[in-house]
């Protein structure tokens, strides 16, 4: 680690907290709710779920050879969490390992309350043997996402889990009810070790190609998947690897596409589907074929060679297994992807988590007051492999930025520290933090100069994707956005020597990461935080720090709450 580390400059903000408000509202929450943990963020009127998790290495085969795995609750891939719009989360994890541990929620928006998110910039790790109990909820939230352990190259070992989020009973749902609800969670996977990978890593060169891919924590036919003749069943699929993009297909069958994080979107027909690095998306898929068993192929995607993986769609009363050589896919082509990512498009009319949120207001039809140009690149320092957005390659302070911020601890991180817009400069070290006014809506684009195909992901918020190219972003690519009908979501892929541009409404204040989700770009520093800053300073804007945020580096010994 190391690098320069930028001077305090908080010239523009004022971060005085008024006591006397903080000290009624404090009380205020104690004596009225009794409960100090669950004060003030939780909803009352809203379910909570409990979840007990104990974290532990164990032993997994999932490639044939043994290898430790992370498991969650002695499960690999960890449980699934299933909530309702609005529930509250209430998630002990005990870490049973022995180095620090977090648990990342992709996708779940976390608002007002960047604390809960638990990458390394809000969250002090949880220490061996101790816990942190993660108090969230899925405000206004529907769709299928996945939970992970951001943490070192912990996401190599295991440690994540799916995350579907239903519709209220009252809310309507633009398909009438799967018979049933299927997760397949699938990544590219290495036979070596999370900290042998991390050791590659760190002493700066690149990740070899990966052994193969995983669906659902198994390898070729691990996973099969039982289906009646003549139902639909829905598929929730995400990409939880490390380095691959993924395309995804059912032999003999197609897919209709129903909801992409969050997004429900017009109901086309697909025979394969790219799924980049972080991404999710929902499917149906009708068993309308003669009864046997048929594959369910992933792929690694713009790779020679492709590595595949296979699971198993079982029809009831076959007793024909799989046959011959699973379908192909698409290799290579790129111009196939971006037409079909540009397919993909929302349904105007179906409801996400409320009725008709989108008759509130358009995402097209408001003016960007800020635009925003990340460019990803490689660079070599210090002799060794790092990765960098507009020439910062990012690197972890001692003390999470959040709980920096809070505190006011200066020398952590300043506002500011990466620029706006690609400077072709030197490449260097920083902890690099972007400051953004609450309320603002902003344009960012994406423009990757590299040839290979990027995936970027912004913590607490939905984005929309409005336009996607090759080549080179100018003012007049805004002339291709799609302002009517595009999918809002949280992942976006990135192609090779092209853009990728998203409008975000920023109305989330706190800490928020901006990553790659190739997880050794991520790593080695092609990422940033977004500080989504409200000079108020209210509880209305921002929960407070949690009662039982654990504090770590400079803010060891502080107290969680000043009264
Ligand atoms: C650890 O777990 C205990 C219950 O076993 C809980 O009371 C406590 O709040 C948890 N610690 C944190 C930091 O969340
Ligand atoms: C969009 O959603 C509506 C309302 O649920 C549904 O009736 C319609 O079929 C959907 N349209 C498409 C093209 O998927």
């Amino acid at each position: 680690m190391g690098g320069q580390r930028g001077h305090f400059l908080y010239s523009t903000v004022s971060t005085s907290y008024d006591p006397c408000v903080m000290a009624a509202a404090f009380l205020f929450y104690c004596c009225v709710t009794g409960s100090l943990l669950s004060a003030p963020f939780a909803n009352a009127e809203n379910p909570y779920r409990f979840f007990t998790w104990r974290v532990t290495y164990g032993d997994i085969w999932p490639l044939g050879v043994k290898q430790q795995g992370i498991l969650i609750n002695g499960q690999f891939p960890g449980p699934q969490i299933e909530a309702v719009t609005n529930d509250n989360l209430i998630i002990n994890v005990f870490n049973g390992l022995s180095e620090p541990f977090l648990i990342s929620w992709n996708g779940i928006q976390q608002r007002r309350n960047s604390w809960q998110d638990g990458v390394l910039g809000t969250n002090c790790p949880i220490p061996p043997s101790r816990n942190f109990t993660y108090v969230m909820q899925v405000k206004d939230q529907i769709g299928s996402y996945y939970y992970f352990p951001s943490l070192a190259f912990h996401k190599a070992a295991g440690g994540f889990g799916g995350i579907r989020i239903l519709s209220r009973p009252m809310i309507p749902v633009p398909f009438p009810p799967p018979a049933g609800d299927f997760t397949i969670l699938a990544g590219d996977w290495f036979k070596a070790s999370h900290s042998t990978l991390e050791y590659i890593l760190d002493s700066g060169r690149n990740l070899p190609f990966p052994d193969g891919i995983l669906i659902n924590g198994r390898g070729w036919n691990g996973n099969t998947f039982a289906v009646d003749q003549g139902r639909t069943y829905r598929f929730r699929m995400c990409n939880v690897g490390l380095t691959q993009s993924l395309n995804i297909r059912f032999e003999g069958h197609t897919m209709k596409l129903v909801e992409v994080e969050g997004s429900h979107t017009i109901q086309n027909i697909y025979y394969s589907l790219d799924v980049h690095l972080g991404q999710c998306y929902s499917v149906l898929v009708t068993a309308d074929q003669p009864v046997r068993d048929y594959y369910i192929a992933v792929s690694s995607r713009f790779t020679s060679p492709v590595l595949t993986t296979t699971a198993v769609m079982h029809y009831t009363g076959s007793v024909v297994g799989v046959r011959g050589v699973p379908p192909g896919g698409p290799t290579i082509q790129i111009d196939y992807s971006l037409n079909q990512a540009r397919s993909i498009r929302w349904n105007l009319t179906a409801s996400g988590p409320r009725p008709n949120p989108q008759g509130s207001y358009h995402y097209g039809l408001i003016k960007a007051s800020r635009t925003i140009r990340l460019a990803n690149s490689a660079p070599v320092i210090n002799g060794k492999q790092r990765y960098a957005v507009n020439s910062v390659s990012f690197v972890p302070a001692d003390t999470p930025l959040k709980v920096a911020d809070f505190y006011q601890i200066q020398g952590v991180f300043y506002v500011g520290s990466i620029p706006d817009n690609p400077t072709f400069g030197s490449a260097y070290l920083q902890t690099s933090v972007m400051g953004a006014n609450f309320r603002d809506f902003v344009e960012i684009v994406f423009q990757n100069y590299e040839d290979t195909v990027q995936s970027w992901h912004i913590d607490g918020y939905s984005f929309f994707v409005v336009g996607m190219d090759g080549g080179q972003w100018t003012p007049a690519s805004r002339q291709s956005y799609n302002l009517r009908d595009t999918v809002a979501r949280c992942t976006v892929q990135v192609y090779p020597k092209s853009w990728s541009a998203i409008y975000m409404a920023l109305d989330n204040v706190g800490m928020w990461n901006v990553r790659s989700e190739n997880w050794a770009r991520q790593y080695l520093g092609q990422q940033f935080y977004l500080r989504v800053y409200s000079p108020a300073n209210s509880w209305r804007d921002e929960n407070p720090i949690p009662r039982n945020a654990l504090l770590c580096g400079r803010a060891s010994g502080r107290r969680t709450r000043p009264l």
